[in-house]
This record gives C-alpha cells, structure tokens and sequence, in this order.
C-alpha cells in the first residue's frame, strides 16, 4: 500500500500524499472520467448531444458541491458574528449594470478566424499567430469588445424597452441591498454581507470541463469597512481564503496566492489577489480577493439617487464604506477538491482507487454494508442505517464483494465503511473501516453515532 510518507508529492495538512505520481493530463482524464461513471458530473443534455459549456451535478456531485458551499457558508456566516447571508434575484433592474459599468466594460476582445470561422479570445491566442483550431496563420479579423452578459427579455413585449440580463456575478445584489441589511440588522462596519448564487457568462472559450463554463455558481462575500481600513482588510482576507483551501484538503503546494499586476486589475479594483490552484493544465484561478473601494456604493448612490452612506455616531462622521470582496466559484473549488483527493494506491498487490476528500465534503460519509444478504442480517442493518441517518448522509450496500464494496466506497471518498457480520448478532458490535488508513476498529453498535460524529472534523 502507498500511503504516508511514499513520495516527495503534494501533501495535505493530514499528511496524506496525493496523485503527485500521475501525468497531469492523466489525472484530468481519470477524474473526468470517475465523474461521469460514479454519477458525479454530467455533460449537460447530453441525450441530445451535450451543450458544450454548461454541465449537470448527478447524485454524488450535487452532495459534493452542497458540501463545498455549506462549507464555505459556516466558515463565512456560521463561524463568525461580523457577517450575514443573503439571496438576492437572478434578474435585476437593468440600470444596476450601467451603474456597476457591466454594460460598458464587462467584455472580452473577440476575433474570428477567416479561415475556419472558429471564434476566440484574442487574448488567449498562441503566440505563434496560428489558429488553434485550423492552423491557419495571421488569418484573424480585427479584434472587437464582445459583451458577456446574456441577454433577455421581461414580460411578452420583446422590445428594448424589455431588455434584462441574467447577472454576471452575485456581488451586485449584495450592493443594492446594502442599505436594506445593513439598517435591518443594525451591523456596524467592517461587517460583510455573503451570498451563494448562480451566475451566466456568455463564454467565448468555454472549457476544461466545470472549470470554465457559461452558467456556475459563485460564493461572494463583500465586506464593507471604513475607508482607512481597506488595505489591512485586503491583507487580512488574501489570508483567510488561501488558508481555507488547505484547512478543507487541498495541499500547500498546489496552492498559491497571485497579486494582480496594475494592467491586470478590473475597473472598480486598487488591488486584487487571486488564489490559485495547480490544475492539470497549469495555475488557474479559484478566487479573487479585491479591493473594491467605494466604487460600488458610490456609483449606486448615483444612479439610483439612493444614500448609500454610512453614519458611524461614535465618531460622528459619515463615510460611503469600502468594500473588500473575496470572489470563489463553486464549481472550480469543487473540481480543485476532487483532482488534489484523487489518488490511486497499490494494496496488498490490489490498485485502489481513492478520493482522499476531507469528511466535510464527502458526499457520504458512511457505507453500511453487510457482510452477505442472509436474512439474519438485513433487519439488522436497517436499524444502524436507520441510527445514523438523521444525523449523517449514509449508503447501504449490499452488492458484490466486501473488499469490492469498499473499493467502491473508497473511489467516492466515503471516509468510513460500517460492516455488520454474523458476530453482530451475539456481540451488537460493528465493524468500522477507515478510507484512508484502512485500520478496522470493532465499535458497539450503541456507540457508533457517537464513534462516528467525534471524527468529523
Ligand atoms: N464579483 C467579482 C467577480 O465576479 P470574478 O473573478 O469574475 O470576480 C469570481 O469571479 C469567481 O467566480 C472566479 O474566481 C471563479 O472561481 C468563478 N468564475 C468566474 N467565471 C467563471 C466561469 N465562467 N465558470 C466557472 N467559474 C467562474
């Protein structure tokens, strides 16, 4: 078996090594591909041949990602006094992007190929000048600013008058609202204001699988903040996310924190980090960290002729508050979470596959399995399913082999297999199999719950 301590590789803060062996473009290929047998993700519509750029969460991915965002949610709302959620609408007053200035900037410089008619971002293409996608040399048009927000219509009239977008990003529903949160629960800057949401793009490359994709979620925190204190909440915040990444599995050193060149920084922003991970193709971004200033607040407040100041009575003096924003997708911290757990490792002469995926985000977090399907045992099963399901999300197998099973159970991530055996009946003890140690203990039945929840972290 290869586990702790078997190669120089990426480690988690568990110490556990991960894929570090495998080719990267391997490892894509393999995890795409437990993705779509284990029923984590679809291509989306796929019976009428997909839909490029848009893809479907199955069973286990949709407990996958659920994970991911509670995860985020308690570390942002839950954990803390200084924060509160929000659910603001998908389509808003189409006045909210002229303010934000999504209708003027929020595009990508587009070129065609003559040869092909294949589309690009003119900022992506190789320099070598050639089409990625026919070859051709120097044969595009001339770049021109391609707006990527998606277009629609309200109501049956569809005139411009009834035009509205789905939104691009969460974090202007968290703007508009600031003042309704901010006089409804009385918080007092710096206090954030969080929200977890669909977002649409209009792509023009979609790709590498969920990672760029033209709808996806987002997990949007904006934290407002006197304006004197926006650089040390910056700092503070660049933090706080880069160590959340580690905290829930992904390794040190597939992990860094890139500061935003000046050329590089986004109308509204003074100063932007992105964490990134070590994906197959190269760093991408997870997450960027932004110091909005008052861009956002200020340019509302214009448009809307609303006050979006602050009156801070302590030191009697009003302010429009600045804004540091930590940005996630769900769907990239989702993909980043199942490349850095895969692992495949020899046992006893045996290949395992196994997501070594923190228990947090572990689609299941117990297999109950018993040993055979003899009559004697299934009443007995079900009442140790029946046990723990109300307090975690469990999967009782009773197909093939053991060993096959937990195989099975280890290719998911499911950190713990309970096994109820002929001893059961005589003893009212279970068996209880680690994913990662594969130790056994022999754990009463009455415990188990208990045994159970004190390992989670
Ligand atoms: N409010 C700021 C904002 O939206 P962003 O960097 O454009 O900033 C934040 O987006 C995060 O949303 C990104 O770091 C990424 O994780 C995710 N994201 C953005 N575009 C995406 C796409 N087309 N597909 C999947 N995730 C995307």
């Amino acid at each position: 078996m290869t586990r702790r301590g078997n190669d120089d590789g990426p480690r988690d803060r568990r110490g556990y090594a991960r894929a570090s062996t495998m080719a990267k473009p391997d490892l894509m290929e393999r995890v795409v591909n437990l993705c779509k047998r284990r029923g984590f993700v679809f291509p989306s519509s796929e019976i009428y041949g997909g839909f490029r750029s848009t893809w479907d969460y199955g069973p286990l991915g949709v407990l996958l990602k659920r994970n991911v965002k509670d995860a985020w949610w308690t570390s942002m709302i839950q954990l803390r006094d200084d924060i509160v959620g929000l659910d603001s609408a998908i389509l808003m007053a189409p006045r909210v992007w002229e303010a934000s200035g999504h209708l003027e900037t929020f595009t990508d410089p587009l070129v065609d190929c003559r040869h092909c008619q294949q589309r690009f971002r003119a900022d992506q293409l190789p320099p070598s000048g050639a089409c990625p996608h026919c070859g051709a040399k120097d044969g595009f048009t001339d770049s021109r600013a391609f707006n990527l927000m998606f277009k629609t219509h309200v109501g049956p009239v569809e005139d411009e008058a009834a035009v509205a977008y789905l939104r691009p990003e969460t974090a202007q529903g968290i703007f508009v609202n600031f003042a309704n949160v901010q006089t409804t629960t009385r918080k007092k800057p710096p206090f954030g204001i969080a929200q977890i949401g669909k977002s649409f793009r209009n792509e023009i490359t979609p790709g590498n699988f969920v990672y760029r994709t033209r709808e996806f979620e987002q997990m949007e925190m904006e934290f407002f903040v006197p304006p004197e204190d926006g650089e040390r909440w910056f700092e503070y915040w660049c933090d706080q996310r880069l160590r959340w990444y580690g905290e829930h599995g992904i390794p040190e050193a597939q992990l860094r924190l890139r500061p935003h060149d000046p050329e590089e920084l986004s109308h509204y922003s003074v100063a932007t980090a992105d964490v990134e991970f070590d994906f197959p193709w190269g760093w991408g971004e997870l997450e960027g960290i932004a110091n909005r200033t008052d861009f956002d607040l200020r340019a509302h407040a214009e448009h809307s002729g609303q006050d979006l100041s602050y009156y801070d009575q302590e030191h009697d003096r009003r302010y429009v508050p600045h804004v540091i924003e930590p940005a996630a997708g769900a769907d990239r911290a989702t993909l980043a979470f199942l490349l850095a757990a895969y692992s495949e490792e020899e046992v006893a002469g045996e290949r395992r596959t196994v997501l070594h995926l923190d228990p947090r985000l572990a689609p299941i977090k117990v297999a109950v399995l018993p040993l055979s399907r003899h009559e004697r045992l299934l009443p007995v099963v079900e009442e140790i399913a029946g046990g723990l399901r109300p307090h975690l999300m469990i999967d009782v197998d009773s197909a093939g082999s053991i060993g096959r099973r937990y195989r099975r159970q280890d290719e998911v991530g499911t950190p713990w297999c309970v096994t109820v055996d002929f001893e059961t009946l005589d003893d009212k003890a279970v068996t209880v199999r680690d994913r990662d140690t594969m130790h056994q203990d022999r754990v009463p039945a009455e415990q188990l719950n208990a045994y159970l929840l004190e390992r989670l972290p």
